[in-house]
């Protein structure tokens, strides 16, 4: 049975690269559309970017929707050091044939789930939460459309990435990841605990590269770019890849290992804003909200993705 899924995105080399491999997947997911959000990179260029890879996917019968310019009470803070002024440095920037939705994001999220069944729309979100939590506090009935929340965010051993707390998805907009976290409907949070196992090393780029088609070339050319500004930080052979840990959970969910535990979000204070409370070894007392997954196959994540990709012309 295929799993019907939005995702909502902030393209960046990871998010794009997640979006060809939810777009390689026709026979698992029916992809209902793709929202942007501010993060990465302006809103203007997310939507830009997400239109170009359903280009590069062959995939323009997906639309794609403009969502949230800025956080819902925060200032935006964007990531152009990590990708880059056009947020996908290392593909060559085109303008997308598909063209952009007039409705705006929150609404398509909103009519998607008044309309759908019980219980059968997953939503993954891979930016900051703005739009899936002003489509909650807009109508809160449609929570009972969503399926589950398969999210990247967080972070708990691994520390932050933005602040010494705090991962970019959440402190960008800790206000709409508190909203998410507590909206009661099923989470799996792929945070940097995670997403740091997923290394995109040379010889991983390289056998991407070997694929030789359109996808695969973009892939290693935003990886090679995305990858500089990890490796030096982390003195490491390759970033972690993160948002394509969504797609890959929801395409072969045994590669990963979680534990359901409470997740509560810091949005007061000035030194820990964004920081993700992980209950892992459940000592406060607060009810389990969202499985935490702390655990990959690493070096299956990375065949899947390069299989995935191999599917695409
Ligand atoms: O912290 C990593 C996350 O922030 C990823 O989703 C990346 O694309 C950025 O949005
Ligand atoms: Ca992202």
């Amino acid at each position: 049975m295929k799993e019907t899924i939005i995702i909502d995105c902030d393209p960046g080399q990871d998010d794009a690269i997640n979006l060809l491999l939810a777009l390689s997947s026709p026979g698992e997911l029916d992809v209902l559309g793709i929202t942007t959000v501010a993060g990465n990179v302006p809103l203007d260029l997310t939507e830009r970017n997400a239109r170009m890879m359903c280009d590069i996917a062959g995939r323009t019968d997906v639309p794609v929707f403009a969502g949230c310019a800025k956080p819902l009470l925060r200032e935006l803070i964007t990531a152009e050091n990590v990708h880059g002024k056009t947020g996908v440095d290392g593909v060559e920037v085109f303008t997308p044939t598909g063209r952009p939705q007039d409705r705006h994001a929150v609404d398509f999220i909103i009519d998607a789930l008044r309309s759908a069944d019980d219980a059968s729309i997953t939503l993954v979100p891979t930016g900051p939460l703005t739009n899936i939590a002003a489509a909650i506090q807009k109508d809160p009935s449609i929570l009972a459309g969503i399926r589950r929340i398969v999210l990247m965010g967080g972070a708990m051993r691994e520390g932050g990435n933005t602040s010494p707390s705090a991962e970019f998805n959440i402190l960008v907009d800790p206000h709409a990841a508190e909203i998410v976290f507590d909206c009661g409907r099923p989470i799996t949070a792929m945070g940097l605990d995670v997403t740091h196992q997923v290394l995109s090393s040379r010889e991983r780029i390289a056998r991407i590269k070997a694929v030789g088609n359109r996808a695969a070339e973009a892939t290693a050319g935003m990886l090679e770019f995305f990858s500089r500004h990890d490796s030096t930080k982390y003195g490491a052979d390759g970033a972690p890849l993160h948002d394509p840990c969504t797609i890959a959970f929801l395409l072969q969910p045994e590669l990963f290992e979680g534990k359901l535990c409470n997740i509560a979000i810091e949005t007061r204070s000035p030194l820990t804003l964004g920081h993700t409370a992980v209950d892992f070894w459940g000592v406060s007392g607060r009810s389990a909200n969202a499985t935490w997954i702390y655990r990959v196959n690493a070096d299956g994540f990375y065949e899947l993705l390069t299989e995935r990709l191999a599917r695409l012309k």
